[in-house]
């Protein structure tokens, strides 16, 4: 089995990498060929059934060879992130929506002119679909309003994923990621960053300015519990409904700190100082309860409890 990952540099496809390499069942089939995709590697060159490309998705030559490996599974995770993409609209617009465009297209043409079965393509959107002032409970009733060119982008493609699989063309999965934790601190452009930062602050017994309030609401998961139902994702028959939310611990930011004080000390409560922002809050701190019958029916898993939450976030 051919595998392609782009942006497998990144904070989940670095992970989802590490765990293809190091999991021969991962797939459930032996993976032959591995095609790691990126701007950049941080560390080690990876194992022998692994190659590390070095490209832009949006430069159609480097887009084009990725996609004449022929893979049989394709996980989509290159992006520009929504703070990012609002700073620079032309960079946002040209990766996250015209090159991954072009790479659904190219696979589809992939199928149609080598009579191939479709390739299975995972794809990473984002809860930011919904966009802000959501309803009491968000379910698949609710309408579809992202307030940033990042949800945007991630809506158009889960459209064209499900109409190019309703097409017999690609066996598209999109699936919508909820706060991943703990990425490392660094400034990459994610409004996000506060929900990982968090985490490392308190354990480290440092200072925290939080850009929501303590009774602000979260949709979390690790990131070993995302890369653990990318893997599902990829593995399951090919499903009738094209997008689902993954299923997600609801955790107010109180009830985050006060699991974090058990674990690491009462004296880390007095760390967090309450700044809230309302275009952070708005947008991240006021998720209501998520209907997520169907991806759980689907066998995805949250990370159980708040202190499954934090091990695995900070492992
Ligand atoms: N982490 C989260 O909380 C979260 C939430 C919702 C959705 N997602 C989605 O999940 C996916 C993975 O998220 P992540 O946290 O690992 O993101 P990330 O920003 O850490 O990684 C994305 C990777 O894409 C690469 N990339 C960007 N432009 C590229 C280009 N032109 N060509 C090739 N590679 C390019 C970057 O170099 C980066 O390594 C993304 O699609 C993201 O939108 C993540």
């Amino acid at each position: 089995m051919r595998v392609l990952v782009t942006g497998a540099g990144g904070f989940v496809g670095a992970a989802l990498a590490r765990r293809l390499q190091d999991d021969a069942g991962a797939l459930g089939a032996p993976v032959t060929e591995l095609i790691l995709a990126d701007m950049a590697f941080a560390g080690a060159a990876p194992g022998p059934r692994a190659v590390h490309r070095v490209g832009s998705i949006a430069d159609d030559t480097f887009l084009d060879s990725l996609v004449r490996a022929s893979p049989d599974v394709v996980f989509h995770l290159a992006s520009i992130p929504g703070g990012a993409a609002e700073r620079d609209p032309a960079l946002g617009t040209a990766v996250n929506l015209h090159a991954t465009t072009r790479l659904l297209e190219q696979l589809a043409g992939l199928t149609a002119s080598a009579g191939r079965r479709p390739p299975v393509v995972v794809f990473t959107s984002t809860v930011a679909v919904y966009g802000a002032q959501l309803p009491a409970i968000v379910d698949d009733a609710t309408p579809l309003r992202p307030v940033m060119s990042y949800g945007a982008h991630k809506l158009m493609t889960e459209y064209h994923l499900a109409d190019l699989s309703r097409r017999g063309l690609l066996d598209g999965r999109s699936v919508r990621l909820p706060g991943i934790v703990a990425r490392p601190a660094q400034a990459g452009g994610h409004v996000s960053a506060f929900m990982s930062n968090i985490f490392h602050a308190l354990a480290a017994g440092e200072h925290f300015t939080c850009p929501v309030s303590a009774a602000a609401t979260c949709w979390w998961m690790s990131r070993e519990r995302c890369v653990d139902n990318l893997l599902h994702i990829a593995r399951m028959p090919a499903p009738a409904q094209r997008t689902w939310p993954m299923p997600v611990l609801r955790l107010s930011i109180g009830e985050l700190v006060d699991a974090l004080a058990r674990i690491y000390g009462e004296d880390r409560r007095a760390l967090v100082r309450y700044e809230p922002v309302e275009a952070v809050e708005s947008v991240f701190g006021r998720q209501p309860p998520l209907d997520d019958r169907l991806p759980r029916a689907l066998g995805l898993r949250d990370d159980g409890d708040v202190e499954g939450l934090i091990r695995r976030a900070l492992a």
